[in-house]
């Protein structure tokens, strides 16, 4: 028997998903039907669906000094009741965006030999592949995945970053750079809305670690038995997900219900991960979500994972203990973090095991 990893950072090779849609299969292989989660519900011919909008964070509310009290309300509510929210009016160029968009979707497009060439490696999640696959008996998620360590720069591993197609790693570079503002900007004003010293929350967020992964969702011949990406939360500080095109596919799980997020041209979509739920003693919450495929079409997503600096212990802000409540997390150095999430048994979710 092959060696199967010993822990959720590495993944075994799994068949490409493009490859099997583009044989337009009637039924999908039984290592992929999932009748064992909860009712998946996709989209119809017409893209439609009947879920309520998430949240909008308008970022110029946020900046002027006139509309910032009313729009930091808003985000507080959306990190806490919804924990997932579009941001408009981000500053991130269209041009920054289109071309990433462009450059995943050539990425994709190139014959399965060439994206083979920055495969993963045993012993390593960053490359082309998948994550978390460490049984040979463990049901598939839809999708095919490319995973890159982005910032800080000395955490490249470049011999797993495509030089076809041409540009795609200058457009890397400067898009983590890009959303590296966007997490700052943003966990700057989620220490306001916390009522943190906002630079002990921010800075390490400009120092911090970013991770890309763009995942490729090809048509399905029974979308209602197969899972894009299985339910989880983030482990990250916060998520940044960008959406290729118009069909919908992300869906969070709101008061017990899957709602859709529907993609609007230009937006970012933002999700707390476990970090901030930490460090805000479990004020903001970091959401369950998953994502759908469907029938008709090609879904990408380009999904940034924006972590504090290794340098931060990952435990409740001082602030929030001083002013009474008591810590409901351990504190542990980012290192001990990472290991307990790359080891965690799957008996209780990942933040319940961090409780004090
Ligand atoms: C993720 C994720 C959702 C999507 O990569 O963690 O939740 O729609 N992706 O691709
Ligand atoms: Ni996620």
């Amino acid at each position: 028997m092959a060696k199967v990893p010993e822990n959720l950072e590495w993944s075994l090779p799994v068949p490409s998903v493009q490859e099997l849609a583009i044989q337009r299969p009637d039924t999908v292989p039984s290592r992929y039907i999932r009748d064992d989660l909860d009712h998946i519900n996709t989209v119809d011919v017409d893209h439609h669906h009947s879920s309520i909008p998430v949240p909008l964070i308008d970022m110029t509310k946020l900046v002027n000094p006139d509309s910032q009290p009313q729009e930091l309300q808003n985000l507080h509510s959306a990190c806490k009741d919804w924990g997932i929210f579009q941001i408009i009016n981000h500053g991130i160029s269209d041009e920054s965006l289109r071309n990433m968009r462009k450059r995943t979707q050539e990425f994709f497009e190139l014959p399965l030999e060439e994206k083979k060439r920055w495969a993963q490696k045993p012993g390593s999640l960053e490359g082309y592949g998948q994550a978390f696959v460490i049984s040979y008996e463990q049901k598939l998620d839809w999708n095919d995945m490319l995973f890159l360590k982005t910032l800080p720069i000395q955490a490249r591993k470049m011999n797993f970053w495509p030089e076809q197609p041409q540009h795609f790693r200058e457009t890397l570079e400067s898009y983590s750079e890009d959303m590296r503002r966007v997490a700052v900007s943003l966990t700057r004003f989620m220490a306001m809305a916390l009522k943190l010293e906002a630079e002990e929350f921010f800075k390490p967020f400009q120092e911090g670690r970013y991770e890309t992964r763009m995942t490729c969702y090809p048509p399905c011949p029974e979308p209602e038995r197969v899972i894009g990406m299985v339910p989880h939360s983030d482990n990250s500080g916060i998520t940044l997900l960008l959406e290729c095109g118009d069909m919908p596919g992300l869906q969070v799980l709101k008061d017990g219900k899957w709602v859709f997020v529907e993609p609007i041209d230009g937006a970012i979509v933002a999700n707390t991960g476990q970090i901030i739920e930490i460090i805000s003693n479990g004020i903001y919450k970091a959401p369950e979500h998953r994502a759908v495929v469907n029938r008709w079409k090609e879904r990408l997503s380009i999904v940034t994972f924006c972590y504090p600096s290794s340098s931060l212990n990952v435990g409740p802000a001082k602030d929030l203990i001083k002013s009474g409540s008591p810590p409901l997390y351990k504190t542990l150095t980012h290192e001990e973090y990472m290991h307990r999430f790359y080891n965690q048994k799957f008996d209780i979710p990942f933040n319940e095991s961090l409780k004090l």
